[in-house]
């Protein structure tokens, strides 16, 4: 999950386009992939400089100003998030590898050989600085390189024998035009300049110079100058079907806009990103998914669908399942991809996997995937960076459309993966007959109403800022739900955990009288997910009655309701509205107010609502 960066391009002319600005510039736009420590190398006059930092990016930078003489043709780069030894400078990349220093790697993923690796390179002379897996790689790039002569053939074999998953790009003293990089189960493109050409671990890294870009395959090694991007595999054959491609994505996408954080401008993009995600999918009164090349007779004979994602993703799988279970009448669970494979799962060529993932990268739901394929099972990606592994690895995909999410805390990407689903369900039960042409259309025009409403909910954030506000000393918040207000409520704790640091917990509102209840004590926080009172009387009833359990013991009842539902008001300490509209389309809108409520209270205790301490933004190890 760690953010890499290489460059290629002519002797530096001007300060601005010499490769370690490039490089420390592509940094900034990869730092929420890990932001623990950052570094980067330049071959320069013959030989390798490298110049490393623990803590975030400005350290790497301060340590870099006033060096106005480092100039050459190449760079790599890297922003980290440790797994092998903490965050130091000394674990930070890059790593000087060789006898003298002459090679420089850095590297996102993990070297699961890399003990066995080490012990062999020491006793072969070969000095460690780190405690990371990742220096045995640049020594053994370095040890191969002796005999090969050659960087990319020495990467070859290098990559060739490391096990795990691994990103590798290194720059030698002996190669001052070239970066060479390896990539397994871990991502990494190209980016196609103009006399200059980029490495990195997403278009993020680039985007601002170029929008063409090429997908690196699995074991595949690439040697890239600046006029030049050569691809062989781990046997050293040619590639020569790279696919060329280009970014969508506009490099003001991913700047803040004028709001404090990105989670903030991407909570306030909801609206335009649901209405993207919806976008051009009915044509002559028929769902379109172009991206869907299942055969139609595939997806009829399927009897049971798995859904496998992690963490804010997998909160939109289990949306998922009651709208497809209702819908096309398919038997659907919830997985979460670390669990899957370890449990000997029931699958078939019959069971269709969906596995939703924002960035495409997430190792835990890619391992999934993987695994369903060998046991002949269909999958379908639901996912929103083009030309990352998942959907590469699926047999479809469904892309979200909502554009770059910086923050890792998952918002508009959340509500593009609800939505996408929906269009799942229904083109599903399209395809299987399970719901008459008009009742699609019906469900259609009532989810293309939700952008609007979802703009109302945005419209109104002040009252749940103010809320926020005063209670950023809160030390436990509980969010209790029903249906889908059930992942709504998990969503809501979930928020507010990763990027608030507050204990916090979603239940299923049923479950409270189950265990959860004895938690609460005077004056407990307790967010309330209500279902529209019209059609689904009994299910509202029984979270009206979940309120007054909690209220009755001492709970603060916050409450997210429907305009007009005035059930609720005798006991609810704090009724916050949202407009109404069908059970299962409420989840696109009440967990707004959550996210805001989050958002604003890690804003107001100064915490980095971006960059929360301990995560990243992509998680591509296991
Ligand atoms: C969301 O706020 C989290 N940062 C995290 O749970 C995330 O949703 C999860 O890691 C899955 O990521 P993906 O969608 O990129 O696969």
């Amino acid at each position: 999950m760690c953010g890499i960066v290489g460059y290629a391009g002519p002797q530096a002319k001007a300060p601005s386009s010499r490769p370690v600005d490039v490089a420390l510039q592509g940094l900034a736009r990869l730092e929420y992939r890990g932001y623990d420590s950052a570094g980067v190398a330049v071959i320069d006059d013959g030989s390798v400089r490298v110049t490393k930092r623990a803590g975030k990016l400005a350290n790497l930078r301060a340590a870099l100003e006033g060096d106005t003489e480092t100039t050459g043709r190449v760079a790599i780069a890297h922003t980290r998030w440790a797994t092998h030894g903490g965050p130091t400078d000394t674990n930070a990349h890059p790593h000087l590898g060789g006898r003298e220093g002459e090679i420089a790697v850095v590297h996102n993923g993990i070297i699961e050989n890399f003990a066995h690796l080490r012990a062999e390179l020491e006793a072969d002379g070969y000095l460690f600085a780190s405690e990371t897996d990742s220096e045995a790689a640049a020594h053994l790039v370095a040890r191969e390189m002796e005999t090969a002569g050659d960087l990319t053939e020495a990467m070859r074999r290098a990559a060739a024998s490391l096990e795990g998953a691994f990103t590798l790009l290194a720059v030698h003293r002996d190669a001052p035009d070239t970066v060479v990089a390896a990539r397994r189960n871990s991502p990494l493109v190209v980016g196609l300049g103009e006399g200059e050409n980029f490495l990195g671990s997403d278009v993020a890294a680039f985007v601002d110079s170029t929008k063409e870009a090429l997908e690196i395959g699995q074991d595949q090694v690439v040697t890239v100058t600046a006029d030049d991007v050569r691809i062989i595999d781990f046997e050293g054959h040619e590639v020569t079907d790279a696919k060329r491609y280009t970014i969508e994505w506009d490099a003001a996408a991913a700047q803040k806009g004028g709001y404090p954080s990105f989670m903030a401008k991407e909570i306030h993009e909801q609206a335009s990103a649901v209405a993207d995600t919806l976008l051009g999918r009915l044509e002559d009164g028929a769902l379109q998914l172009d991206e869907m090349d299942i055969d139609p007779s595939v997806l009829r004979s399927v009897d049971k669908i798995v859904v496998v994602a992690c963490g804010t993703a997998a909160n939109a799988g289990a949306v998922a399942k009651y709208a497809i279970e209702h819908w096309c009448r398919i038997p659907t669970e919830v997985e979460l991809a670390h669990e899957f494979r370890y449990r000997d799962p029931v699958v078939t060529e019959k069971t269709l996997v969906v596995a939703i993932s924002q960035s495409g990268e997430t190792m835990d739901t890619l391992m999934a995937v993987r695994h369903a394929r060998e046991q002949g099972a269909k999958v379908i990606a639901i996912c929103n960076t083009r030309g990352s592994t998942i959907p590469r690895e699926s047999d479809a995909a469904l892309y979200l459309h909502v554009g770059p999410e910086i923050a890792v805390a998952s918002t508009k990407a959340y509500l593009g993966q609800i939505a996408a689903c929906y269009l799942l369900g229904l083109f599903l039960a399209q395809v299987r007959g399970n719901l008459y042409p008009d009742e699609i259309a019906a469900l259609m025009g009532d989810l293309e109403q939700i952008p609007e409403q979802i703009q109302q909910v945005l419209d109104s954030s002040a009252q749940v800022e103010k809320l926020a506000q005063d209670m950023k000393d809160a030390t436990s918040v509980l969010f209790l739900g029903r249906h889908v207000g059930y992942p709504t409520a998990m969503e809501g704790a979930l928020k507010l955990k990763e990027i608030a640091y507050i204990h916090a917990e979603g239940f299923a509102a049923g479950e409270l009288k189950h265990g959860p209840i004895a938690l609460v004590e005077e004056g407990q926080p307790v967010f309330v997910i209500v279902p529209s009172p019209n059609g689904r009387h009994s299910l509202h009833s029984k979270v009206v009655s979940n309120i007054q359990e909690v209220r009755a013991r001492g709970a603060r009842t916050l409450v997210i309701a429907e305009e007009g539902d005035d059930a609720v008001l005798p006991y609810a300490d704090e009724v916050i509205r949202v407009p109404a509209t069908r059970t299962l389309f409420a989840a696109l809108l009440t967990v707004i107010p959550l996210q805001i409520f989050s958002c604003e209270l890690a804003t107001a205790k100064g915490l980095d609502v971006d960059q929360p301490r301990n995560l990243a933004k992509s998680v591509t190890v296991e």
